[in-house]
């Protein structure tokens, strides 16, 4: 997805954009640009492909311009050239626009620029910001006063940056439903579209917020509102995050750094929030809505990709463990249905990053519907965030590769949680409660106990790596978690991956099986046990490879299955923390074996914020 970084100040601003640039690189995008203001000029510079390339191309550059914007584009209108690369400008070359959303009603904006003399020369809907910009300038001198103007006529989303030879030494910034972040240092001022661009700087940001317009200049910055111009105070917060919370710290991907960090991204969801000699949990962001989601009579679960899977779990141990009626929905297809909520209907929306364009178009129709609308978010200050009328925040810290891994598991920790929650309320006892929190507090070791065997997942993985088509099976509480290791390996490694309920074998898939289609069959010592070695038995006696994860200490499944991965025993309901650790690993290692570039995956963006 579209990155924003700009900065203002004492400093060369091409290195500190660079830098920033490369910090945004986990987004996903497919090309980049920078813009520099120096002597009342602004020269501009575009590339496709990776950050290197624009490096590469700014070689021969020499610039002391202490005033420049930064992007990187994940392309949506126009497919990825130069051309289509941010900055846009004006027909001047005075006006120069970097923007992260979609401008909805760009085509009926740019054929009348057209008609009033403008020249367009990429085919985004960007471009028609800088012309409209050009366009109000006519009639008023005042920059602010034109972004204010040509942004009323916009319809969408953004979070974009102006750079004008008519403002010397000072950068617009102004954002709708698409984040923006000032940073504030001794060294200058800085605008982000997400606060990694900005720590190895300053960790002093300011959230804006929707339709707020700020001026940023060496010395700090000053918000109005693109619908009043009075000033405005947005509170200056500190982020906990470090410049190395955001790297790799030796690990050779960020997705393997990511997998290594569950063990502390489960024990950070529970901190603080379980009582075990009440045998309770205690969600402090429900609290002002706790009688209203008690009194519920249906709760929804929306989400994408694999917070979708989070939720599917959510579902199957919420049921096993409340009498709530509980329902999922991908994001995408909740607003197609005739929604027929029912009184007391509580949607939950599960998004990591909180920006996905779907999840919030969910969002907003469960409002519209009246229902509660609650969010499991990890990102601090994101549109499900604010959106929502009270959620739980996971605490998991950046997650940076595409491939989410640190936020799923956090995801289902907190849906436990929230089981917990609504559970004890209901028939759970104190007992249960207790036994529940044992059992929950043990998951952080036994998946340190995972990953001590990463060497063992490595060598299957290289058994495996040159097939192309890969079967996942599993069963009730490991059904999505086949989907989730299916997706993980379609994700980084571009295989053909089917994931199937293992019941449902039977009813088509098992006519791929041969040879050269091996099934990854998750079968743990539980109440589905025994149907999951007949599935095995079924998959063998049509000659399929299988690799199975199961119980350590199993009998008879490592004689069984081509190759056997333990994981500690748990009770079934919370394998799946368990059973996913092993899939992570081996889609890992599977890519690692072809060569495939981990962490920003091809086509992927790691915030879709598009619909
Ligand atoms: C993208 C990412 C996935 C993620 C999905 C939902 O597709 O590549 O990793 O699961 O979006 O994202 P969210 O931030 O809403 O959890």
């Amino acid at each position: 997805m579209c990155g924003i970084i700009c900065y203002v100040g004492k400093q060369p601003a091409l290195p500190v954009l660079l830098e920033g640039l490369k910090r945004l690189e986990y987004r996903g995008y497919d090309s980049s640009g920078i813009a520099l203001l120096e002597d009342e000029q602004i020269r501009r510079f575009r590339a496709v492909g990776k950050i290197r390339e624009l490096e590469t191309g700014l070689i021969e550059w020499t610039s002391d311009a202490k005033t420049g914007i930064g992007h990187t584009r994940w392309a949506t209108h126009g497919k990825p050239c130069v051309e289509n690369a941010h900055p846009h400008s004006d027909c001047a070359g005075e006006i120069f626009v970097i923007h992260n959303g979609i401008i909805e009603n760009y085509l009926a904006l740019k054929q009348e620029l057209i008609t009033a003399g403008h020249r367009f020369l990429s085919e985004t809907d960007t471009e028609v910001v800088a012309h409209l910009i050009e366009e109000a300038c006519r009639e008023h001198a005042d920059l602010e006063e034109a972004v204010t103007r040509a942004l009323a006529r916009v319809r969408g989303t953004f979070g974009l940056a102006v750079l004008s030879t008519r403002h010397a030494n000072s950068i617009i910034i102004a954002r709708r439903s698409s984040p923006m972040i000032l940073g504030i240092s001794d060294s200058g001022t800085f605008a982000a579209s997400d606060v990694s661009a900005l720590v190895a700087h300053t960790k002093q940001v300011v959230y804006l917020q929707d339709d707020d317009l700020a001026v940023l200049t060496p010395d700090g910055y000053r918000i109005t509102n693109l619908h009043a111009p009075a000033e405005v105070n947005r509170q200056e917060q500190t982020v906990d995050w470090d410049v190395d919370a955001a790297e790799k710290q030796g690990f050779e991907h960020f997705m393997l750094k990511e997998i290594h960090e569950q063990p502390e991204a489960v024990r950070n969801a529970m901190r603080g929030r379980l009582v075990p000699s009440e045998g309770i949990s205690v969600l402090g962001g429900l609290a002002g809505v706790r009688e209203q989601f008690l009194r519920m009579e249906q709760l929804i679960l929306v989400s994408c990709g694999t917070s979708f899977y989070a939720a599917m779990l959510g579902r199957y141990i919420l049921e096993f463990c409340t009498d709530f009626r509980v329902e999922v929905d991908v994001a995408s297809e909740f607003r197609y249905r005739r929604l027929n909520l029912r009184d007391n209907t509580v949607v939950l929306a599960i998004s990591q990053s909180g920006e996905t364009a779907d999840t919030l178009a969910a969002i907003r129709e469960a409002k519209r519907k009246g229902a509660l609308v609650l969010g499991l978010v990890n990102v601090v200050g994101s549109n499900i965030a604010r959106e929502t009328d009270a959620g739980i925040y996971n605490h998991a810290g950046p997650e940076i590769g595409v491939a989410s891994t640190k936020a799923f598991v956090s995801q289902l920790t907190i849906l436990y949680l929230l089981t917990l929650y609504l559970a004890r309320h209901q028939h759970m006892s104190v007992t249960d409660g207790q036994e529940f929190i044992r059992e929950l507090e043990s998951i952080p070791d036994k998946i340190e106990q995972i990953l001590a065997k990463s060497a063992q997942i490595q060598q299957v993985a290289r058994r495996y790596a040159q097939f192309r088509d890969f079967m996942y099976i599993g069963r009730k509480f490991n059904y999505p978690i086949a989907l989730e290791g299916a997706l993980k390996l379609k994700e980084i490694s571009y295989l053909h991956a089917e994931a199937y309920a293992a019941g449902e074998m039977k009813h088509g898939p098992i006519a791929l099986i041969n040879p050269d289609f091996p099934s990854v069959c998750l079968a743990t010592q539980d109440s589905t046990y025994d149907k999951m070695m007949a599935n095995i038995q079924e998959i063998k006696a049509r000659c399929g490879r299988t690799i199975v994860v199961g119980t350590e200490g199993d009998a008879q499944l490592p004689a069984l299955c081509d190759d056997f991965i333990g994981v500690p025993a748990s009770s079934e309901l919370f394998a799946p923390l368990l059973t996913v650790i092993p899939l992570q690993l081996l889609a890992y290692y599977i890519a690692l074996e072809n060569g495939c570039e981990i962490d920003q995956p091809r086509n992927l963006a790691k915030s879709v914020t598009v619909e």
